[in-house]
């Protein structure tokens, strides 16, 4: 089993989420900045695969070890798919909820449905694997509770918001969660006993 691997990101919640699912293998994840890596490139793929096989190959050039990176975002059906790939550049930081629910604010419930997509790109040396993971649920008309990030307080899966769930039971059933089990899997195998 390899020891350690390069998450091409410093964003605490990714790494937070990755460390929690991959923590059974023994491999430790580090941050870029903790591998001594720095590059921020520009994520211009028409998919999340794209975008997040550029952000691995940056962070590949510039270390040693295995990386996986991971893109994601929300898809929302009544805006065409929207935000979409653009989740992190459609609304300001901090005011993706309130953007979001205003842009919506006409949509009747029953035409609200969305989902999250996190695809996560794995590389080795000359190795490439991608992993995809959906989580489905619909945008409600309000945030609602505070643990989370980003989209979380307005993403309804039932009658609770991912924001209102705990890390554990997100993980659960979240898009990156599924991603990173797949993953789990491939090093398993691929690196496993
Ligand atoms: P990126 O994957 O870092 O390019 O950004 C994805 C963007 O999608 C984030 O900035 C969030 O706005 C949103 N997003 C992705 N995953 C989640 C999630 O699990 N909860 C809430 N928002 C998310």
């Amino acid at each position: 089993m390899i020891t350690k691997l390069v998450m091409a990101t410093n964003n605490a919640n990714k790494l937070r989420e990755a460390r929690e699912i991959l923590s059974p293998l023994g491999i430790e994840v580090l941050s870029q900045r903790e591998a001594g890596a720095d590059c921020d490139p520009e994520e211009n793929g028409a998919t999340f695969e794209e975008n997040a096989d550029i952000k691995a190959k940056a962070v590949a050039a510039q270390v040693k070890l295995p990386v996986i990176a991971d893109d994601s975002g929300l898809c929302v059906e009544a805006l065409g798919g929207r935000p979409g790939v653009f989740s992190a550049r459609t609304y300001p930081a901090g005011e993706e909820c309130s953007g979001l629910l205003n842009d919506m604010r006409d949509i009747p419930e029953n035409d609200r449905g969305a989902y999250f997509e996190c695809d996560i790109v794995f590389l080795d040396g000359e190795s490439y694997a991608a992993f995809s993971g959906r989580c489905s649920g619909s945008i409600g008309f309000e945030s609602r509770g505070t643990n989370g990030f980003g989209y979380d307080p307005v993403f309804m899966v039932g009658d609770r918001s991912l924001a209102e769930m705990s890390a554990d039971e997100k993980n659960s059933i979240s898009h990156r969660g599924a991603a990173l089990r797949e993953l789990y899997r491939f090093l398993e195998e691929r690196y496993g006993e």
